[in-house]
């Protein structure tokens, strides 16, 4: 299997070329194995030639031992070629696993929705699978096919002109199959992803299916695009499968044929009659991995796609580079002539914002639905980056920083929170394994969700159900406060953070937000309703993506109100005494 000329070195062929060793090994093998495979021509030309003229039944008593003897090391070195094979298959998972999930969860914030989802994952299993089946050990087979020829040639010119015959046919119904299965598989491949989303997204969306009696209808939708599926699948299929039985047939004539062959010479007296078992053996034996080839050709062509995709991908998304430990930020925020773009997309979502604030400070973001306040943050976490301008930390861009590192100085609660499978605990400590039981209670109380959390069934053991359905959309939402806030995060960006909050909720963000100003952190909250902006200092006012107006909370707040509510014109209504403005 090689990739494209133009992607040669790539993360892909280095993880390949560190198996190098086994591949030698596998091919030493399979040299071993090829030679083995002349026992049974070998045995039966003896047998035809020596045992049965001499009538020795001890000669063949010893040939049927070392016969046997060959066959059994001949199975054993297959076993573990097909072993080896399989273990690279999982090597080479193990060493990019990691590195496509990483793509899997970044694609998405670059390239929007034109991601492929969890194709890369399913494509690494496609690749590993492949290594795994008897497909690899055919290709090392095949190129024995000259030798098993010459061997031919060797016994008679006339089987091994018969065998060449045969061997032409079957390679090149070997090219067909390849020319044939490339859009097939392609198309099947692309069709169950498509099927694969739409369970997804129904999946995820059970209750409004559900509720609005829409399941039917996307059940017919899966049922359109299952067939769609299982048709390009069978497409597949029977190209290889239609081809695979041709081979078949054509390879159990050619050994007939050289059967036919050598009894003409027998008959014309130029060979004995071991030569016509053995030939009819030997070129059967140097065709079995064409067949066997065409057999798994739909598994090849999948898993070269999938390297190919695999590869592209790679490159799209370079790994991240291990960058200088930078100290932890603690002196201010300074967001640099920041634009936007979604990902994928070419519209500007947010313009040329621009803002400084000191540690210990708050932000208050707010402005209409849909004028950037979400996009803006997302920057400010790092999660989009800008495509122009940059958010800093300590004058540190933050592209500087690696993800992992940049992420313990930042506490981050989305617009839409989703938690977790696992327990609550593990979800206010974002999944640290070495987490220490004081600080998630510490950044629990910080949240004012500690109560909230000891009274459940099993505390901060109880375990959240998978997108945090065994919590109550307030609960997952205080619950993500304490993600946040967990570690003591330099920065604490707050996307509508109180949209699920009762009036307890929201005294207890309040709180929070202003213990974590007095520690010395930078605060930003999206808010809606104004108690969402209680404990900030500063103003930033959004709208239509450009920054309308940023400064102390009661200047801008004043600003607002007047351009929301211009005072009243002072009537004189002709009750003099009610109309006192
Ligand atoms: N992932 C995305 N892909 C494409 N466009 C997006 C994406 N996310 C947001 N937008 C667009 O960006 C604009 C700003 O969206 P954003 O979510 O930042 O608004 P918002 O101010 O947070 O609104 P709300 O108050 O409703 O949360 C919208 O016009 C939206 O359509
Ligand atoms: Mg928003």
């Amino acid at each position: 299997m090689t990739a494209a000329p133009a992607v040669r070195r790539s993360e892909l062929s280095d993880a390949l070329r560190a198996c190098r060793g086994a591949f030698i090994g596998v091919g030493l093998m399979s040299c071993m194995i090829n030679l083995l495979y002349l026992t049974g021509s070998v045995f039966m030309l003896e047998v035809y030639d020596r045992v049965l003229p001499s009538r020795s039944v001890p000669t063949l008593v010893g040939l049927i031992i070392i016969a046997g003897g060959l066959y059994i090391a001949q199975g054993m070195l297959d076993l573990l070629r097909g072993r080896i094979l399989g273990r690279v298959g999982t090597a080479l998972d193990e060493a990019l696993n990691a590195r496509v999930f990483d793509t899997v969860v970044r694609l998405p914030l670059m390239v929007g929705n034109r991601s492929e989802g969890l194709q890369p994952l399913r494509d690494l299993d496609n690749v590993r699978s492949f290594l795994g089946s008897m497909g690899p050990g055919a290709f090392f087979d095949l190129p024995w096919l000259p030798f098993y020829m010459a061997i031919c040639f060797a016994f008679h010119w006339l089987l091994g002109v018969t065998a060449l015959i045969g061997a032409v046919i079957l390679v090149t119904l070997t090219l067909i199959t390849e020319y044939m299965s490339r859009s097939p598989a392609k198309e099947a491949m692309t069709l169950a992803a498509r099927r694969n989303d739409l369970a997804a997204s129904s999946r995820r969306n059970a209750e409004v299916l559900v509720a609005m009696g829409m399941a039917g209808r996307m059940n017919n939708r899966w049922n359109e695009a299952n067939e769609d599926y299982l048709a390009g699948n069978q497409r597949a299929s029977d190209v290889t499968g239609g081809l695979g039985a041709v081979a078949k047939v054509l390879r159990m004539m050619l050994q007939s044929a050289v059967l036919g062959v050598g009894a003409y010479l027998v008959i014309q007296q130029e060979a004995t009659g071991g030569i016509i078992i053995a030939g009819s053996i030997l070129s059967a034996r140097a065709l079995a991995p064409v067949d066997l080839a065409i057999a798994h050709w739909k598994g090849f062509v999948a898993a070269r796609q999938s390297w190919q995709r695999l590869n592209r991908l790679l490159q799209q998304i370079p790994p991240r580079a291990a960058q200088t430990l930078l100290q932890a930020p603690s002196k201010r925020l300074l967001v640099e002539g920041v634009t936007m773009v979604a990902p994928g997309d070419q519209r500007v979502i947010v313009q040329d914002v621009t803002f400084a604030v000191e540690a210990g400070s708050g932000v208050g973001v707010i402005g209409p639905s849909g004028s950037g306040k979400s996009s803006l943050i997302r920057a400010l976490v790092g999660v989009w980056t800008p495509v122009r301008g940059k958010v800093r930390l300590d004058g540190a861009a933050l592209d500087q920083w690696s993800s992992d590192v940049l992420g313990r100085y930042i506490g981050y609660l989305p617009q839409d929170v989703e938690l977790f499978g696992g327990s609550v605990a593990q979800n206010i400590c974002r999944f640290d394994p070495e987490a220490k039981s004081d600080a998630i209670i510490a950044a629990a109380k910080e949240a004012g969700v500690h109560e909230m959390i000891i009274k459940m069934r099993e505390g901060y053991d109880t375990q959240v159900g998978e997108q945090g359905t065994a919590l109550s959309a307030g609960q997952a939402q205080r619950v993500a406060l304490a993600r946040a806030l967990y570690g003591n995060p330099f920065l604490i960006v707050l996307d509508e953070p109180n949209s699920n909050l009762d009036s307890e909720g929201d005294e207890a963000l309040t709180r929070a937000v202003r213990a974590a100003r007095e520690r010395g952190a930078v605060v930003v909250v999206v808010a809606h309703r104004p108690i969402g902006i209680e404990g900030v200092d500063q103003l930033l006012v959004l709208k239509d993506g450009r920054m309308q107006t940023f400064g102390p909370k009661e200047t801008v707040l004043g600003q607002v109100l007047q351009r929301v509510a211009p005072p009243p014109p002072i009537k004189i209504v002709s009750d003099a005494g009610a109309a006192k403005p």
